[in-house]
């Protein structure tokens, strides 16, 4: 797998990638998740790789799998797990790209022993996590900052907010509308949008091929 170029246009480009869920622990064996595959992120890696950047991809638990000399996985489980690996690359980056699905909430208390089924019911209180890709925003630099926006309504102007809030230079607007699209599966229908108003929307196609027209997006602008 080559780019259109016949050479490799993100060589000695650092790439900072997050990927995959977070799991927010309630006591030592249950945790509060959601079901993103992590491929996206995954796919976005690799085709990172290919064009020859050195890519971190720090990555919630998934069943995906990679083997790449360009490729250094690190494996996180909690949002501040993820937050404190990013912090460690980020500076050095030249593109970061955060397509986890951090969780937004998660328990303020974790419970220490295994909670028992003593009640009737049982009420949990969350807090939020910390915004990881607002945390880059406000400390980039040189950085190519790119995010993803997962909406299900007022799609546009709630990613535009996302973008001009977070201090984006790109967002990805994944649309959940269309059938086949969405976190789970293994295609995505989404549009960009830049920090100069540019807004490009894509047909419904594979995550690779999503991955692929990111890339050349970003290669275009660094
Ligand atoms: N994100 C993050 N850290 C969080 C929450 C989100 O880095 N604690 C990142 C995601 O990786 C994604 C972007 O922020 O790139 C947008 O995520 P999304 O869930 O669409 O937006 P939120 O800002 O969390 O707002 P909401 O869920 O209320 O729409
Ligand atoms: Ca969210």
């Amino acid at each position: 797998e080559n780019d259109i170029l016949g050479k490799l246009p993100l060589r000695g480009k650092k790439i900072l990638i997050t990927a995959g869920p977070t799991y927010e622990a309630i006591d030592p064996v249950r945790f509060i998740g959601n079901h993103s595959s992590g491929k996206m992120g995954f796919e976005i890696a690799k085709r990172a790789a290919n064009l020859g950047a050195e890519v971190i991809l720090v990555t919630g638990q998934t069943s995906q799998n990679v083997s790449h000399v360009l490729i250094k996985v690190i494996p996180v489980v909690s949002g501040q797990d993820m937050y404190n690996a990013v912090h460690d690359y980020f500076e050095s980056s030249d593109v970061a790209i955060l397509a986890a699905a951090v969780a937004d909430y998660k328990p303020k208390e974790v419970a220490l022993e295994k909670i028992k089924k003593h009640n009737a019911s049982l009420t949990l209180e969350l807090e939020k996590t910390k915004d990881i890709l607002a945390s880059l925003g406000a400390i980039k630099k040189q950085q190519y900052l790119v995010g993803f926006a997962l909406e299900t309504h007022d799609e546009i102007e709630n990613a535009k907010g996302k973008l001009k809030r977070k201090n984006l230079n790109l967002i990805v607007l994944n649309s959940l509308n269309d059938k086949g699209a969405g976190f789970k599966g293994d295609t995505n229908k989404v549009t960009f949008i830049d920090d100069e108003n540019k807004i490009t929307a894509f047909e419904l196609k594979s995550k690779a091929e999503v991955a692929s027209d990111l890339l050349n997006k970003i290669i275009s602008h660094i």
